[in-house]
């Protein structure tokens, strides 16, 4: 799908997995999250039927990818697993694009036209920057879980509830 500035989100095939995960891995949020790059991997390669994979390309680069489950959140809406984008590529609207992609896609999930649904994600205490970005991209803060996935990192449950325009 072609976006604005020369922009293009594509649907990741399992030969894209290897390097969404070492790109993943090499960042902060990457190395907290998972133990090993061979671990994230797996998870990825696990999740591939069930889950979303895109990738948002600047030309011919890789800028960020997305990874979402449609019906991840209590069977029904869609939750976001990860959204990532290079750091040489931050603050310049890549974020706001993808997550602009996932609202669309809830809104049409397996082919289906909704007029509203909801996204649900969780974050990281530690993680403010990314907290601040989704407070401005519309997302409410619903409760903070303590040691959701690592014992001592507390996690906010975030959601966004999006309409048809
Ligand atoms: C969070 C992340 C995806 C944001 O991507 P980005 O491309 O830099 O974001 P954008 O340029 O689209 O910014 C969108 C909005 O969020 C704001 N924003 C982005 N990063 C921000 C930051 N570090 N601090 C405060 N606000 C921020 C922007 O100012 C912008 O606001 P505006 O629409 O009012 O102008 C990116 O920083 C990232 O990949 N971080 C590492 C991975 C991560 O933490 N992911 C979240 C996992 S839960």
């Amino acid at each position: 799908m072609t976006q604005r500035n020369g922009t293009e989100i594509t649907k990741a095939g399992r030969e894209d997995l290897p390097v969404l995960a070492e790109t993943l891995f090499a960042s902060k949020i990457g190395r907290k999250y998972y133990p090993t790059l061979e671990t994230l991997l797996t998870l990825m390669e696990r999740s591939f039927d069930d889950d979303q994979f895109y990738i948002l390309y600047d030309h011919t680069e890789m800028a960020g990818f997305i990874w979402f489950q449609t019906k991840g959140a209590f069977h029904t809406f869609t939750y976001l697993h990860m959204i990532y984008v290079k750091k040489e590529y931050r603050q310049k609207g890549y974020g706001k694009t993808l997550l602009e992609f996932l609202e669309k896609a809830a809104l049409c999930p397996e082919g289906k036209n909704k007029l509203q649904s909801k996204i649900f994600l969780v974050v990281g205490e530690w993680n403010q920057s990314a907290i601040q970005f989704y407070i401005n991209e519309g997302y409410i803060t619903l409760s903070t879980i303590p040691g959701l996935f690592r014992k001592k990192i507390d996690e906010h449950l975030m959601m966004k509830e999006c309409f048809r325009a």
